[in-house]
């Protein structure tokens, strides 16, 4: 399961996020420890601010699956003209369960892929003493 599988999925699920708000999808392939692949996408909502990204909605789902280990994560912007990273909320969320090396990848529609990690998107990660993991 390499990184252009992981965007194929993503791309799969962009097209299920509901988006009539922004009209833009994100789709976010999570791979677990285990190997198998967790996805999600952004779910709108008409008080904007209950709006949920696609890598939230793939971390939440994989968790609520039992899976606590991650691999990788690929986000898919197929409606962007350049790669897309995840938004400041996302990165805090994501980094209460991954390693600062952990690796995150994002393209937009050329398919090109950004490859990036933890530590790069979310520096002077603050709390971190507070984790209990
Ligand atoms: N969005 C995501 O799902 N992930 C990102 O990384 C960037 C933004 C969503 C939120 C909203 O539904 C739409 O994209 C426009 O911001």
């Amino acid at each position: 399961m390499d990184n252009k599988d992981l965007f194929e999925q993503a791309l799969v699920v962009a097209n299920r996020a509901y988006a009539p708000y922004s009209n833009f999808r994100v789709g976010a392939a999570l791979l677990c420890e285990d190997g198998s692949v967790v996805t999600g996408a952004n779910i709108e909502n008409r008080s904007f601010g209950l709006t949920i990204c696609a890598e939230r909605s793939a971390i939440v789902a994989a968790l609520a699956q039992g899976k606590t280990k991650f691999k990788a994560l690929v986000i898919a912007c197929p409606d962007a003209a350049y790669p897309v990273s995840p938004c400041g909320a996302c990165r805090q969320v994501i980094s209460e369960f991954v390693t600062p090396d952990f690796p995150i990848a994002f393209g937009g529609g050329d398919g090109k892929l950004v490859q990036s990690t933890m530590a790069e998107l979310f520096p002077h990660d603050a709390l971190h003493e507070l984790s209990q993991k």
